[in-house]
């Protein structure tokens, strides 16, 4: 008997993953929050056939992303914080932001440009139907770090 060339289905979630939700569940919401690990709360995306997870405050002031609209800036899909318009990539976190060319030059000439990761974003894998998340636990400080305190979950409430 000759082995199938396809790789082996995984059947089990990678170790230290959490389990999110169903993948229809999210699917059909299209996005989902959660408290991860008793530390973190996430944000779960599912947009154009791909799963994506982040912080859920805004690294910029706290804003609740789960209210944002997703739109694509410069070919990069982006989420777009309701409370002062950041727009953050979900595939990297990055902050994006428009830039003007030339100052002086009329009529104004702007492209999209990025201030680096600022959101953290987190790893997602789905396994039979249901999704994964598993924490960026670089030690790198990333912006959007500081908003995953006691003090933002409690006064702002569950998402
Ligand atoms: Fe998100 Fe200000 S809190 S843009």
């Amino acid at each position: 008997q000759t082995s199938s060339s396809s790789p082996p289905s995984s059947s089990s979630p990678p170790p230290a993953s959490h389990f999110i939700g169903k993948k229809e569940d999210i699917v059909k919401a299209g996005r989902m929050t959660k408290l991860v690990n008793g530390c973190r709360d996430v944000l779960v995306l599912y947009h154009q056939g791909q799963f994506h997870a982040m912080d859920m405050r805004c690294y910029h002031s706290g804003g609740a992303l789960q209210y944002g609209d997703i739109e694509e800036f410069n070919g990069r899909q982006c989420i777009v914080c309701p409370w002062h318009k950041y727009k953050i990539t979900l595939a990297e976190g990055e902050g994006l932001y428009q830039a003007v060319d030339n100052p002086t030059a009329k009529p104004l000439r702007t492209h999209w440009r990025s201030k680096g990761v600022k959101q953290r974003i987190h790893k997602v894998t789905e396994v039979n139907g249901d999704v994964y998340v598993t924490l960026n636990d670089s030690s790198e400080a990333i912006d959007s770090d500081v908003y995953q305190t006691e003090k933002y979950r409690t006064t702002q409430g569950p998402a």
